[in-house]
């Protein structure tokens, strides 16, 4: 079962894949998290999915991924439901102080937006680690990598191993990637945490 789903998605690349991911875990009501917002598509799906009584935060750097994400919620009614936050994912605490049911990193550059404004290893580990803490129990943590451009390597192995290092009886991480491409193609992480804490 896949909610709010009108069309068969092709699941090319880890985007589709993750928004299926979200369409069975976020409730109507729930509060989310977009950190990176870009173009917006997240955030639309986001504000769809938490209904009207739910709350979306969506951060990003950029004015131009700010004013691209505020039009497709206008088009779409929903903009009463997202916080559009023109800060730092790093500084994600300072601006939520309530539990979240998910939170959304879709790393690198902005899509037909300026190639030299990337994530990066310093801000994106901080930013994982405070949303990470504010996860309810059973709540999800998604990132898309993008290993394929210079720095956008480094990020990955960084999120890799941070992924990897997070304790087994608290957290459940996944990888998830398409085989059939590059090598350096984009993929997915998909971090939950645990509903109730068991033994190491
Ligand atoms: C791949 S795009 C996001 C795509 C978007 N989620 C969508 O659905 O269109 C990555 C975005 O991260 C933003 N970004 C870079 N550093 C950031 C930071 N420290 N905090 C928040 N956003 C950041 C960029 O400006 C860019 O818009």
């Amino acid at each position: 079962m896949y909610r709010s789903q009108t069309a068969i998605p092709a699941l090319r690349g880890p985007v589709p894949l993750i928004h299926l991911i979200l369409r069975w875990f976020i409730q109507p009501g729930n509060r989310v998290v977009d950190a990176t917002c870009g173009n917006g598509k997240d955030t639309l799906l986001l504000a769809e999915l938490a209904g009207e009584t739910g709350q979306v935060w969506a951060f990003d750097i950029q004015p131009e991924a700010l004013s691209r994400t505020k039009q497709r919620l206008d088009e779409a009614g929903l903009a009463a439901r997202v916080n559009l936050l023109a800060v730092g994912h790093e500084q994600l605490a300072a601006h939520i102080s309530v539990p979240v049911n998910a939170a959304v990193f879709n790393l690198g550059w902005l899509p037909g937006g300026d190639r030299s404004v990337v994530t990066g290893t310093d801000t994106t580990l901080p930013a994982l680690d405070s949303a990470l803490q504010m996860l309810v129990p059973g709540g999800l943590l998604v990132v898309t990598c993008y290993p394929g451009h210079a720095g956008g390597d480094m990020e990955t192995d960084a999120v890799l191993a941070w992924s990897a290092g997070l304790a087994a009886n608290r957290f459940h991480a996944w990888r998830m990637g398409q085989l059939n491409v590059t090598t350096d193609a984009p993929f997915c992480l998909l971090i939950q945490k645990a509903t109730t804490p068991h033994a190491p």
